[in-house]
Formats: structure tokens, C-alpha cells, sequence
């Protein structure tokens, strides 16, 4: 995972959208890593949770929530929400022309490359793991040359005397609505996650993708249960990795310069870095927001996309 900023020549307004404040944890990395961008952030929290949701409902709010967002702006567009990611984003990729990037694809290339045994773990909504989207996303992240960094496991691989793969999926349809209500670090979040984890660890996994965006702010009570040898991979690391290349492309291929900001020179004080909507309560999500990234989240907007 590169850290430190670097500096894009041009401003580009990065439109993020999610279920809820599940793709605050994307934004927080790409705000990290990528000083000189802007973003609209999306929380559809009218109606979170996406979890259980069917293709053409995710569909018609992915649909919904694009529209909006490159009205407000938006020049490409990350989905962090891997339920829409798993179902909606080959459709959406169709009917709109502006880039997209998803959590799947680049989570499953992260977990490929971080794997010593082989043995990878997802937990997801009931609707990630039943598209079983990250076990051909690894399958298909092999196909297309990714290779685990571990050198003896890459050439047990390319023997054919260990297999890459997902082990065992778990939904955790509990997760979300404790996150979304300010619960994450609870006892009862506690409680849930390790019968969540149980299966997980009966199968010996050696690695685990979040994958659902709202689960890193669960990362502290999912390593105090799975321990030291379990590696916690979060897709938003590849996410931003991804975005960064679609960024250089779009300015013409330039290299990126690292450089850091001076004061407000680069954004300029009338500038705003995030504008945050949603579909419900903005009160809640500012609440809930400023607890799980410790920073301040001071205007959020009421909108009602597609109407
Ligand atoms: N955070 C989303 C995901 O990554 C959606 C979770 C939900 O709303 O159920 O899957």
C-alpha cells in the first residue's frame, strides 16, 4: 500500500457512491493518497442496507445514483459498494459513458497477491457472496497474470500442486445495520463477529477481504478475533491504485508529481474537497460519519436521486 500524497495536475471531481457511510472507508484512502482530486460521496441511506437487495433493484440505484452524481460533477466514478460492484457495474458500465471502478475486481487481484497459502476468506452481504463475483474475480485476476508476492506458494501455483482460491464465503447480514447505527465498536458487534468468523477460521484461511466497504470499521474487533495470522485485506487499498491509473490516463498518460500542498494554495480556500449527500437523515450520517473517520463532517445535503 503506497502512502503519502501526491499531487495530480488537474482537480478531478471523483463521484463516490455506497449504501450508507460504508464508502466513507474508500474515500478516507483516496483522500490519503491522492491530494489534489475532489469528491462527491453518495450515501443511499433511505434505503440501506443494498445487502439482500435483488440485481434489478441494484441496478436501478446504481443507475440512479451515477446520474446524480455526474450531474453534481463527477468525472469518474468509484463504486464503493461491492454489493452494487458484484450485480449492477457491467450494466452501468454499459450505459454510462465515464470511467468506473469497482471493489471487486481490485480486491481480488489484492488478495491473490497477498496470500500465503492460498487459502482466501470473504466476508460479504448476502448478495456479494450468492454472486460468487470474488471467486471468478480471482480465478480471473490468475488468468490475467496476477501472482501471489509469497515466491514459494507462486511456484507451487504455476506446478499445479496448490490452488488459489476462495475457500469459504460468509455473509454477515448483521454488520451493516450495527455500523449504520453507531455500534461498530460494541459489544454486541463483538459477539456477532466471532460467530461471523467461526467458519472463517475453521477453514483455515490465511487471508480475509472485507468485502463490503462498511467493514473495515470492524477491522480492530476482526483482527482481535482472527490474530496475527490472519491478513485483513481491504479492497479500497487496490481501489485507489486503480483510480490512480485511470486519473494518469485521463491527463494524458503525464506521470503524477508528488508534491505536497502548500497551505491552501492547492485547493484554494473557497474550494471544497468533499460534498456529501444522502438519500436519508443527514444527521445521522454526519453523527455516525464523524465517530467512524474521527474527522468532521460538516455539511451534508438531502437528496432524492431519480426523482
Ligand atoms: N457497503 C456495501 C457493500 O460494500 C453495502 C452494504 C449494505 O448496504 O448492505 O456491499
Amino acid at each position: 500500500m503506497i502512502k503519502g500524497g501526491e499531487i495530480l495536475k488537474k482537480q478531478r471531481v471523483i463521484g463516490i457512491f455506497d449504501s450508507g457511510v460504508g464508502g466513507l472507508t474508500v474515500m478516507k484512502e483516496i483522500l490519503e493518497q491522492l491530494l489534489d482530486v475532489r469528491i462527491v460521496y453518495f450515501g443511499d441511506t433511505a434505503r440501506v442496507p443494498y445487502g439482500n437487495r435483488s440485481r434489478e433493484e441494484l441496478i436501478r440505484f446504481g443507475e440512479e445514483s451515477v446520474t446524480f452524481l455526474i450531474g453534481q460533477g463527477a468525472e469518474v466514478i468509484v463504486v464503493a459498494c461491492n454489493t452494487s460492484s458484484a450485480t449492477a457495474l457491467p450494466v452501468l458500465r454499459e450505459q454510462f459513458d465515464i470511467p468506473m471502478i469497482g471493489m471487486v475486481e481490485p480486491g481480488a487481484r489484492l488478495a491473490v497477491e497477498k496470500t500465503l497459502a492460498g487459502r482466501i476468506g470473504l466476508i460479504a452481504t448476502e448478495t456479494t457472496v450468492r454472486s460468487k463475483a470474488y471467486s471468478s474475480g480471482v480465478s480471473r485476476a490468475l488468468a490475467k497474470g496476477s501472482v501471489p508476492e509469497d515466491l514459494a506458494l507462486r511456484e507451487a501455483w504455476q506446478h499445479g500442486e496448490q490452488a488459489i482460491a476462495v475457500v469459504k464465503a460468509q455473509s454477515c447480514p448483521l454488520f451493516v445495520p450495527l455500523i449504520e447505527a453507531g455500534l461498530a465498536n460494541s459489544a454486541e458487534a463483538r459477539g456477532i463477529a466471532r460467530t461471523y468468523l467461526a467458519p472463517l477460521q475453521a477453514a483455515g484461511v490465511d487471508v480475509l477481504i472485507l468485502g463490503c466497504t462498511h467493514y473495515p470499521f470492524l477491522e480492530p474487533v476482526i483482527h482481535e478475533i482472527l490474530g496475527e495470522d490472519v491478513l485483513i485485506v481491504d479492497p479500497a487499498w487496490a481501489v485507489v491504485e486503480e483510480l490512480r491509473i485511470v486519473l494518469q490516463r485521463m491527463d494524458g498518460g503525464r506521470r503524477l508529481e508528488a508534491v505536497m500542498p502548500s497551505s491552501d494554495s492547492v485547493l484554494g480556500k473557497n474550494h471544497w474537497r468533499v460534498r456529501y449527500f444522502v438519500s436519508g437523515d443527514p444527521g445521522l450520517f454526519r453523527q455516525v460519519g464523524n465517530t467512524l473517520l474521527q474527522q468532521p463532517i460538516d455539511l451534508v445535503e438531502q437528496v432524492t436521486p431519480g426523482e
